[in-house]
């Protein structure tokens, strides 16, 4: 497919996104606090977090291993039910996942026994898209992988299956997409390519990105916002407005601005940071 065929394609998907968009997008986490295993033994997830994401907003999520990062995901995605508070998207008290918030994880989970372009369609076919393996195709060649739209999962890369899980939940034209370290596994040239293919669809597309990430470039680059999380006790450090302009190509590390960011947000993961180290040294 050519580029020119790949751009009419995404911009038609816009407009049909922008609209669906328009009316939502919406999260609201009031006082949310998740707390794993049983009484006398229990790990505080995340402790009263409270988070008003707007529509169309791309917010990232950033904060030392096991800070909650995840869990805040996956409340937001309805896997998982906080033990206190509320979550709402667009009003609605959220009490289980809903193809309307597809989440791409940190490792791929396709369908082995399904081709790549069949793994794509998928949600596509569920929700009765009679041109599902059209619009597949599409999606396929935005993340690169035109040409292994016959291939099965085992005769792709692990990187390449990330890709093609990408390309699933992007097919949807979600209202919020949920990403949990999506491209922590790819190498670090495809890696910055998929940064820059999610901003340009997402500038488009204007859907509500919650991206969850270890690297603070990362968060800045993509985002409107990042969400610091911490440990100890768990739960919102901090919440910095990325004042850098936008549309961002690479270049937009070099504005200070973003530099600035950067240091203040190293500072504060490594602060959250050694607090685990200590704690683990502490235990052991
Ligand atoms: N299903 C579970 N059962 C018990 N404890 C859990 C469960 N899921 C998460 N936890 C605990 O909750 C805390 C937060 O976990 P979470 O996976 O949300 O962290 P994270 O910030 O995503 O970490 P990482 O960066 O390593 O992915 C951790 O202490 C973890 O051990
Ligand atoms: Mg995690």
């Amino acid at each position: 497919m050519t580029q020119a065929a790949i751009d009419g394609a995404l911009a038609a998907a816009g407009e049909r996104a922008a609209l669906a968009n328009r009316a939502g997008g919406a999260i609201e986490l009031t006082e949310v606090s998740v707390r794993f295993g049983k009484a006398g033994r229990e790990v505080t997830a995340l402790q009263r977090v409270s988070l008003t994401i707007a529509p169309g907003q791309f917010v990232a999520v950033l904060g030392p291993s096991g800070c909650g990062k995840s869990t805040l995901l996956n409340v937001i995605a309805g896997f998982e039910r906080p033990r206190a508070g509320s979550v709402r998207v667009d009003g609605e008290l959220v009490t289980e996942p809903s193809p309307r918030r597809p989440v791409v994880f940190q490792q791929h989970s396709l369908f082995p026994w399904m081709t790549a372009l069949d793994n794509v369609a998928f949600g596509l076919r569920m929700a009765g898209d009679a041109a599902a393996r059209e619009r597949a195709r599409h999606y396929l060649a935005l993340v690169g992988l035109s040409d292994f739209a016959e291939h099965y999962p085992e005769q792709l890369s692990g990187g390449m299956q990330q890709r093609v899980g990408i390309a699933r939940a992007l097919a949807v034209e979600p209202a919020i997409l949920l990403m949990d370290e999506p491209f922590g596994a790819l190498d670090a040239q495809t890696r910055a390519l998929m940064q820059e293919q999610l901003l340009g669809l997402w500038e488009r597309w204007r859907h509500t990105v919650v991206f969850v990430t270890h690297d603070i470039d990362e968060a800045i680059f993509l985002a409107d916002r990042v969400v610091v999380l911490g440990v100890k006790p768990s739960g919102l450090r901090r919440i910095v407005d990325v004042d850098v302009p936008r549309p961002r190509s690479p270049r937009a590390r070099l504005d200070p601005t973003y530099q600035a960011l950067y240091q203040e947000l190293f500072g504060l993961i490594r602060e959250e940071s050694s607090k685990t180290f200590d704690g683990s040294r502490a235990a052991s």
